[in-house]
């Protein structure tokens, strides 16, 4: 029977047999940032450097993973931390598939978020996989997008609820016109996680990593879709495909802003890793000759850090950085200050 699409999500990711849940994990079907390490978990740590200097250097300082995957990231922070910082790190990874058991035992597991936290919340490609609808115009305004689990077959439902007009009302202002064939994601459901995330935490920053766009340059089909083993699919949600929507990070950073009481920072992932520190510049070939070894670890770094800071890939996605109760200083979360071209819109 056709459902919403986001009882439909709910049910294909995270249900008994969801694909996020049950099976091999994210990285055996895209490629993320968290999975080009060890260039993000240096960069993160060098945030985390500044952000624990913010707090007064707190023992324990947190660092929660919300979306985890298999834990990959924490992982890498748990290995690159200097002894000072591991000592007082307490990693814990926010994920409702089950703890990989070859996962450090230093790295705490649970699936819904602890509290009072003090130190850095991690979401990394958590937002585009949290489940909302679609929407489509109809003779009487906007109406539900319906899909058959099975088959990924599509069919008008009813109206929206005044909470979802409203957002699309604020957050993706096209006026329905059933002469086109548009379409629109509801992006409250995203609001509303994000801001329970920040609300976790005590004080402390909390940086969402995804893809997005903003008001100005929403899609106008939308861009629900599915991946499966690297490729790009058709979204049927049975269960057996990724099912992703880019993300509306202005309305997420709103929400959070709401909750933190502070302004937010939103950039793009290839301006936020230059700022702190990871560029994909080859080393100088003069390393060559007196550090081989050297030289072809420094190579390795620049074609990773080239990767995740190429704006047409996965320096495409957005930093949000949401600061609660506590203050980045006068030059900022990401220094040094500087601006790069409007992120785009990467295929996973
Ligand atoms: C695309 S994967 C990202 C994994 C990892 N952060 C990365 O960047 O590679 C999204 C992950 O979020 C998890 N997830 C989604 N909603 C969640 C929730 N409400 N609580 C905990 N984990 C959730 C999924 O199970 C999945 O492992």
């Amino acid at each position: 029977m056709p459902i919403g699409w986001r009882a439909a999500m709910t049910t294909a990711l995270y249900g008994d047999h969801g694909f996020f849940v049950s099976g091999a994990g994210p990285a055996a079907h895209f490629r993320t940032s968290a999975h080009a390490v060890p260039v993000l978990g240096g960069a993160l740590l060098r945030l985390l450097d500044r952000l624990d200097a913010a707090l007064g250097r707190p023992d324990p300082l947190h660092v929660v993973d919300v979306g985890a995957g298999r834990g990959e990231l924490l992982g890498t922070l748990a290995r690159l931390a200097p002894p000072e910082l591991a000592a007082r790190l307490r990693l814990t990874a926010v994920e409702l598939a089950a703890r990989p058991d070859s996962l450090p035992e230093t790295i705490g597991w649970r699936s819904d978020l602890p509290e009072r936290v003090v130190g850095l919340l991690l979401a990394t490609e958590w937002l585009d996989n949290v489940p909302l609808d679609v929407a489509e115009p109809g003779p009487a305004g906007w109406r539900r997008v319906l899909v058959d689990p099975g088959t990924g077959a599509e069919s008008p439902g009813g109206p929206l609820d005044a909470a979802e007009t409203a957002w699309l009302a604020g957050w993706w202002p096209t006026p329905p016109d059933p002469a086109l064939p548009g379409r629109v994601e509801i992006g409250l459901p995203r609001d509303v996680a994000w801001a329970e995330a920040v609300g976790s935490l005590h004080r402390g920053l909390a940086l969402a990593v995804d893809y997005g766009h903003l008001r100005d340059t929403r899609p106008p089909h939308g861009t629900l879709t599915g991946f499966r083993g690297g490729r790009q699919v058709h979204p049927v949600p049975d269960g057996s495909c990724d099912l992703t929507a880019h993300v509306a990070m202005d309305s997420v950073a709103a929400a959070g802003t709401a909750r933190a009481g502070r302004p937010y920072t939103l950039v793009g992932q290839h301006t936020a890793l230059r700022a702190l520190g990871a560029d994909g510049r080859r080393p100088a070939l003069a390393l060559a000759s007196t550090d081989p070894a050297g030289y072809v670890r420094a190579l390795a770094r620049a074609s990773t850090a080239a990767e995740l800071t190429d704006p047409a890939g996965l320096g495409g996605h957005w930093w949000l950085l949401q600061p609660v109760g506590v203050d980045s200083g006068p030059s900022g979360w990401l220094r040094p200050e500087s601006t790069g071209p409007t992120p785009g819109r990467p295929a996973r």
